[in-house]
């Protein structure tokens, strides 16, 4: 009897949640209006002699999106580029420090951060974003935001064997262990991207291989 209840109010609540989620897709507030700057995008990047972009990598923990977001990162600036990285673990301590790991909540980190990203690709800064980002959807609806040439996805494609065996915040053995729950990978779903602009073999590269590449795809694009 108790547990058919708790089952039935469990439904009721992903229900709720799932209706919330696609509600948040629409403002909440009804009395708004968009409001108009004075310089066009084109005005923009002619002043400034840059162009903003959005280099999205995913990859499970440890397979080295951080490493190669901050090389990279490091090259643009001193190539004299206005280029930032946002990083999971540190927008966790944050912006996103109310998020969990439940999927609802990883859809909203990547929204959030979609936003933010979309920010400065506005103003003209590469933003260079780390997360593992997992769910396919929340990746497409982030691409969506931006403008067409813009949204590169980088796969950090390393295997998960080599991630654990990196292992170097022991989370690996944690969720092994029981003492992670829903840990991508091991106990949550990872989706890889389907049509990525780059895949990076992390697992065998080296870093400045990676690096060089990701340079070299904003380069063809005309990015930098
Ligand atoms: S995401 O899935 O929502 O995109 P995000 O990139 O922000 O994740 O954060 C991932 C980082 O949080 C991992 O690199 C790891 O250090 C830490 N972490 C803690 N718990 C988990 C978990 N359950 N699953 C994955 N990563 C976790």
């Amino acid at each position: 009897m108790i547990k058919t209840f708790l089952a039935l109010a469990g439904k009721i609540v992903e229900k709720r949640d799932k209706e919330n989620l696609k509600m948040s897709q629409q403002p909440v507030s009804k009395n708004i209006h968009w409001h108009h700057g004075k310089l066009t995008a084109e005005a923009r990047e002619d002043k400034l002699k840059q162009k903003g972009a959005v280099i999205w990598f995913t990859g499970l923990s440890a397979s080295g999106k951080s490493t190669v977001a901050r090389e990279l990162e490091l090259a643009l600036v001193e190539n004299g580029k206005n280029a930032a990285v946002l990083d999971g673990d540190n927008i966790r301590h944050g912006l996103n420090k109310n998020l969990g790991f439940s999927p609802e909540d990883r859809t909203e980190n990547i929204r959030r951060i979609g936003e933010v990203a979309k920010l400065f690709c506005e103003t003209n800064v590469i933003a260079v974003t780390a997360f593992i980002s997992p769910y396919r959807a929340d990746r497409d609806l982030v691409r969506q935001l931006l403008p067409a040439g813009r949204f590169f996805e980088v796969l950090c494609d390393t295997p998960i064997e080599v991630c654990e065996q990196r292992d170097p915040k022991g989370l690996y053995k944690k969720a092994r262990a029981g003492e992670i729950k829903d840990f991508t990978g091991i106990s949550a779903p990872y989706e890889a991207p389907l049509n990525p602009e780059l895949v990076l073999k992390c697992g065998t590269e080296t870093l400045e291989e990676s690096t060089r590449r990701v340079l070299q795809l904003l380069s063809e694009h005309g990015i930098i």
